[in-house]
């Protein structure tokens, strides 16, 4: 198949937690076209079957696909972890996702090769972390944390909240008592916490921010395919969502730190 530098890269997510990556690859690649998919009608999907996501992210492909993307973009944690075996089968272009570029960034920034991963249950279960590190580095050890309440607490937006720190500290204690070195944030909403979960864990230990490190690693992608887009014009932003609902714009602009153009509703 042929690819073409000035194609949209297609970016997915379960809702608009994914805006923190589709955030960092702007900041990254600033004329790359993107395109935004976030299924804001069936979000959580943390809480959801393997069954199910892997459904649900064979849709997105499928629509992603037919709109000529020359690159897919797994933000959702939790797709990447359980699905990212679907997308790829389906995929004619390459697929990136948050779990491999942010295992890569936790390899690299460990020094006591002692790791700790928190993410959804269904992240956190599948041990896709886990497998995408020992891939890179057998010796490392990990020590996760399924952190539930997070996602729930950030999007009612109590980022610096005294209940989100009593929260953190509570599912922090058990991985930072494994003297961990580095904390892989590995679900969309985290890096919203980033602040917050710095203070917990202390200044000794390195935050990894998925989110950043999978746009650096489409950057590198993009630019050893030689499809790095060559206009210097503006980029088009596009955004399809399943659902609108009540709290859409200030949750949105939470996520991506600036208010939300071009969203269309997709009905399935
Ligand atoms: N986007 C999901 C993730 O990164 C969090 C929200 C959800 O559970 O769907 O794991």
């Amino acid at each position: 198949m042929q690819l073409h530098a000035a194609s949209p890269i297609g970016v997915f997510d379960s809702g608009i937690g994914g805006l923190t990556v589709f955030r960092a690859l702007m900041e990254r690649l600033p004329f790359e076209h993107l395109i935004y998919f976030g299924d804001t009608a069936r979000v959580p999907y943390g809480v959801k079957s393997v069954e199910a996501i892997a459904h649900y992210a064979t849709q997105i492909t499928e629509f992603l696909l037919a709109r000529g993307v020359k690159l897919l973009v797994i933000a959702c944690n939790t797709i990447a972890a359980v699905a990212y075996q679907v997308v790829d089968d389906l995929s004619p272009v390459p697929v990136l996702d948050v779990i491999e570029a942010g295992a890569r960034m936790a390899v690299a920034s460990t020094r006591s090769k002692r790791v700790a991963v928190i993410g959804t249950p269904a992240t956190v279960n599948s041990n896709a972390y886990a497998r995408a590190i020992h891939a890179l580095d057998p010796e490392v050890r990990i020590f996760s944390q399924a952190c539930p309440l997070f996602v729930p607490l950030v999007e009612e937006g109590w980022v610096d909240h005294p209940v989100t720190r009593m929260v953190a500290q509570e599912y922090l204690r058990p991985v930072l008592a494994e003297q961990v070195d580095t904390l892989v944030l590995g679900c969309t909403h985290y890096p919203l916490l980033k602040g917050l979960l710095q203070d917990v864990a202390g200044p000794e230990v390195r935050l990894i921010d998925s989110a950043e490190a999978v746009a650096e690693r489409t950057a590198a992608l993009l630019n050893e395919m030689r499809l790095l887009n060559p206009s210097r014009q503006a980029p088009r932003y596009t955004f399809y969502v399943t659902d609108v609902p009540l709290r859409f714009r200030t949750l949105g602009e939470r996520f991506l730190g600036r208010a939300l153009p071009n969203v269309h509703v997709v009905r399935w």
